[in-house]
């Protein structure tokens, strides 16, 4: 008996790096695995049937069921035949991780348009595109489902040289706890995922280079949590942020501070009395 028998789960971006992992881990729990991949470069050029071919010739040697999908989450088109690359094998869909991405990285006095164009169509609206496909099947289809939507610490906190990435991801996080709340009365439940692990995309960051780093970096570190959160085991959550990878999973959250708050002059201040209440500590939050 595995936690996720009986199920069919979507995960894009799966022919390398974490997706591999969570299309690995979600069929090892029994589900039955669209194995999307457009099978492109680490920047989005290019595009082969490799990748994802051998993923699904993974988990069919282990006694797994999955099919292959080649198209783009970026168009409409692509996601709708990720779709039904998934009807026509399986019948229905219970899961999709968006999980596909690339980097554009330059600091932002020196990005084009080109850059910040091609890494919000994969990230953001790549995850519109499939979110919106796959969340009509599971609304019509009226059996709940889940929907796990990668983000980064890059997009929730800030990292140099990636604002087209980090507003991708920003803007990933807010779509997914804007469908949390939609998605409550069909019983759809939404989470969003900042990993952390060694793959084609971070081999060349600055911090990945220590072996001792390297090891603790695994991508299957972060798969765990996706069987966990795609099945019933999470059944009484929706809407969460997990940082996860290097065996820490940790929720995180945008949180607001009491503040101040004026009630004399209508509630208005004078830019002098900010200041006062800035350098006393009562607007910032406690580092
Ligand atoms: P990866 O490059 O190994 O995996 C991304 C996969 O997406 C590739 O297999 C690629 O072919 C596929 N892909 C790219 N464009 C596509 C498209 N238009 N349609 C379908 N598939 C497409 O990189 P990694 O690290 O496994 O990244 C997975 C996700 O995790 C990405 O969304 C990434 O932004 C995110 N992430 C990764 C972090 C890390 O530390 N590795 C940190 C934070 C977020």
């Amino acid at each position: 008996m595995g936690l996720l028998d009986g199920k069919v789960v979507i995960v894009t971006g799966s022919g390398g790096g974490i997706g591999r992992q969570h299309a690995l881990a979600l069929a090892k729990e029994g589900a039955a695995v669209v194995v999307n991949d457009l099978g492109g470069a680490r920047d989005g050029k290019g595009e082969g049937h490799a990748m994802a071919d051998a993923v699904v010739g993974e988990i069919v040697a282990a006694g797994g069921e999955a099919v292959a999908n080649y198209d783009s989450v970026a168009t409409v088109e692509g996601a709708q035949n990720i779709l039904k690359t998934a009807l026509d094998a399986f019948d229905k869909v219970d899961v999709v991780v968006n999980n596909a991405g690339i980097l554009r990285d330059k600091s932002f006095a020196n990005m084009t348009e080109e850059m910040w164009d091609i890494v919000v169509a994969v990230h953001l609206r790549g995850t519109f595109c499939v979110t919106h496909a796959v969340y009509n099947h599971m609304k019509q289809r009226g059996g709940g489902g889940v929907i796990i939507n990668t983000s980064s610490t890059s997009g929730l906190n800030g990292n140099f040289g990636q604002t087209n990435y980090g507003a991708a991801k920003a803007g990933i996080a807010g779509m997914t706890r804007c469908l949390a709340i939609e998605g409550r009365k069909y019983g759809i439940r939404t989470f969003i995922l900042a990993p952390v692990a060694l793959t084609r995309l971070t081999e060349d960051l600055a911090l990945f280079q220590d072996e001792k780093v390297k090891a603790a970096m695994d991508p299957k570190l972060v798969s765990p949590l996706v069987v966990y959160l795609a099945s019933d085991l999470a059944k009484e959550f929706s809407g969460q942020t997990f940082f996860v990878g290097q065996g820490r999973i940790a929720e995180m959250r945008v949180v607001t501070h009491t503040g101040v708050t004026k009630t004399e002059n209508g509630g208005l201040w004078t830019p002098a009395e900010i200041a006062e209440k800035m350098t006393a500590g009562e607007i910032l939050l406690p580092d």
